[in-house]
């Protein structure tokens, strides 16, 4: 039996942040090449490119569900680009020591978050390819921001409501284009 800290036992028996969220910005499947356990993870980012929600799943150990409760405690709220520097020193830290032997199961953990990001990104420069894409036909429209799930403009109501509509067509699935500063 692993010497756990009773810290590491209190995110193992109650982790934090367990689920998955409906139509995340970014969602990720990894496994631990080490012993075969897997792991879900979910994010939701906000106009800030902060982490406003995070979830994950696992089939793995003790230690995989304390590592990734802890990492997702310590992610929430940061910058995205904050989040993927935090470190398995840190996670194992955070809940007051690890054994040596268990770190692969808190990588496990960090390979999810880097690998959710990765699809926030992929989905957004798929919307900003598609932004592109259309531009050119409304000569007064200014993109401000672009996301996942929204896009902020600034220029008429009857434009932004025309270009989300034929955004969304062009995608499959909804966007929002919201009028910068409303
Ligand atoms: Fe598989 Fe820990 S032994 S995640």
């Amino acid at each position: 039996m692993w010497k756990y800290t009773e810290v590491l036992m209190d995110h193992f028996v109650n982790p934090r942040n367990v689920g998955a969220i409906e139509n995340p910005d970014g969602h990720s499947e990894v496994g631990s090449p080490q012993c075969g356990d897997a792991m879900n993870l979910d994010i939701e980012i906000d106009e800030n490119d902060r982490i406003a929600d995070i979830r994950f799943r696992t089939f793995g150990c003790a230690g995989a569900i304390a590592s990734a409760s802890a990492l997702t405690e310590m992610a929430k709220g940061l910058p995205v680009e904050e989040a993927l520097k935090i470190k398995n020193s840190q996670i194992a830290d955070f809940l007051g020591g690890m054994p040596p032997e268990k770190y692969h199961c808190s990588v496990m953990g960090q390979q999810a978050l880097k690998s959710a990001v990765a699809d926030f990104r992929e989905k957004r420069g798929q919307v900003a390819d598609t932004v592109d894409s259309l531009l050119s036909r409304f000569a007064n429209l200014e993109i401000v921001k672009v996301h996942p799930r929204w896009v902020a403009v600034r220029g008429s109501s009857d434009d932004a409501e025309k270009f989300g509509k034929m955004l969304s067509e062009k995608l499959g699935r909804a966007i929002d284009v919201k009028r910068s500063g409303e």
